[in-house]
């Protein structure tokens, strides 16, 4: 389902672009762009070929998700034209192009097998860059300037501010992930196994497998403590706790949240002390935020838990000082979110490339900006017990702070992370999560 066809915003999404284009074409002394859907990648010694996945810069001018080999055409200036691929095939069939692109703002174009691309590229300024995936020398349609990096650097920096039309379609990606997580917590509850969880979810979400914007990633008991767990085990064993990362996409605009769930007392109230603490930190991404700060305060909130609970016996700053804490938090507090899961620009400190590092003891942060109105975020702090980080920490100094008694109690759990995604507005933000949750608990 898309629901997001609101003629208006997207008019408005592609003005937005054309200005954002013109200015990345100018700095880079630039004329004109084409733009490359790209095509699947083949499967090695077969005849079939990987899911296909776009372009994302095609895919901000124009939502098409399942068109490979399509072009987008932009000279400083002019009007964008979309030349949509439909391949004259009686074994393949392209999905329709959606109304509202083919009555929308761009000059589409449907060009079959007989019309070569390359015709349509010829009639290009000399300056015309290529942006998109080259696998095949030809795929830049002979252009020399493929992916030119100050071009690139300049439209990932502008990514970062989320046009109306991509904020819609990033809070309908949420009401949809939303029916997914409720359809899936009754499953856990029903004591249905990690696969039939998983399938709970997309059928709640009416997606196919391929359609998710990434693996979701369904893990019970000690399995949590995995960070990217992927196997799906088939058989009901009696789980006691559930973490479930899982998103849909709404015209390639992602959502990405995480619940966790647990009928232990000492656990389920770990989980709530966890929304809590959650909810805290999303209160301070706010415009001026400085996203490096607010992992180290989602550090210090861990760390005082894990003194609540008995886990360790130092000091909450001396748990973040000394490192422990990143034993049980080791990613990062969250990342920019939209038409990628980790969406391009979150390292850069301006549109001419140059970055904002990540701090040592945090290679795993992925966001080191400072907050702006039109960012969207996740806020996702996590406590896990990952067997191979805790045995490094038994076998230092450190290790004396840990009850390691406590550890091996919520070993079985394997963890908890709680993960909402916002939008950063002038006076704060709005918690897309929260309020689809809320929004479905009242229908
Ligand atoms: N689902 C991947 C992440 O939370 O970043
Ligand atoms: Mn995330
Ligand atoms: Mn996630």
């Amino acid at each position: 389902m898309q629901p997001v066809a609101d003629t208006k915003l997207y008019a408005a999404h592609i003005e937005e672009l054309q200005r954002r284009y013109d200015s990345a074409l100018e700095n880079a002394r630039l004329d004109a762009v084409v733009i490359g859907a790209g095509q699947p990648a083949p499967v090695y010694l077969d005849d079939q070929h990987l899911p296909f996945k776009p372009n994302p810069h095609l895919v901000q001018w124009a939502p098409l998700l399942k068109h490979p080999d399509s072009i987008l055409r932009y000279r400083q200036g002019g009007m964008p034209d979309l030349l949509v691929f439909e391949p004259e095939d009686f074994w393949l069939r392209n999905s329709p192009v959606p109304e509202f692109i083919k009555d929308g703002p761009l000059n589409v174009q449907l060009v079959g097998n007989g019309h070569s691309l390359l015709e349509h590229v010829k009639e290009m300024p000399a300056r015309t860059a290529f942006v998109g995936e080259i696998r095949e020398q030809e795929d830049s349609f002979g252009l020399k300037r493929v992916n030119p990096q100050k071009l690139l650097d300049e439209l990932h920096f502008g990514r970062a501010i989320k046009t109306p039309w991509e904020v819609e379609c990033l809070r309908h990606a949420n009401y949809q992930a939303i029916r997914g997580h409720l359809a899936a917590e009754v499953c856990f509850n029903e004591g249905g196994c990690e696969y039939d969880i998983q399938l709970a979810f997309r059928t709640a979400c009416r997606i196919t497998d391929e359609e998710m914007p990434y693996p979701a990633i369904v893990a019970a008991n000690e399995h949590a403590a995995t960070l990217h767990y992927q196997h799906l085990d088939r058989k009901s064993v009696d789980n006691l706790s559930l973490l479930i990362d899982a998103g849909c996409a709404v015209h390639g605009y992602a959502s990405d949240v995480t619940r966790t769930y647990s009928y232990d007392p000492v656990f389920g109230s770990m989980i709530e002390a966890m929304h809590e603490l959650q909810r805290e930190l999303c209160t301070s991404a706010v415009p001026g935020a400085d996203f490096r700060e607010l992992h180290i305060a989602a550090h210090h909130s861990i760390a005082t838990l894990l003194r609540e609970v008995g886990v360790t016996d130092i000091s909450p700053e001396e748990a973040v000082e000394t490192t422990v804490s990143r034993t049980f938090f080791p990613h990062g507090l969250g990342h920019f979110l939209g038409l990628q899961v980790h969406d391009v620009g979150a390292l850069l400190a301006s549109a001419k490339g140059d970055e904002m590092p990540v701090p040592d003891n945090d290679p795993y942060l992925r966001l080191t900006r400072i907050l702006e109105p039109g960012n969207i975020v996740t806020v996702e702090p996590g406590l896990y017990f990952i067997d191979m980080l805790l045995e490094k920490l038994r076998a230092t100094p450190e290790g004396k702070c840990v009850n390691w008694d406590q550890v091996n109690e919520l070993r079985q759990f394997g963890g908890i992370r709680i993960e909402d995604n916002l939008h950063i507005t002038e006076s704060g933000n709005e918690n897309l999560t929260r309020e689809a949750f809320a929004a479905a608990v009242m229908n």
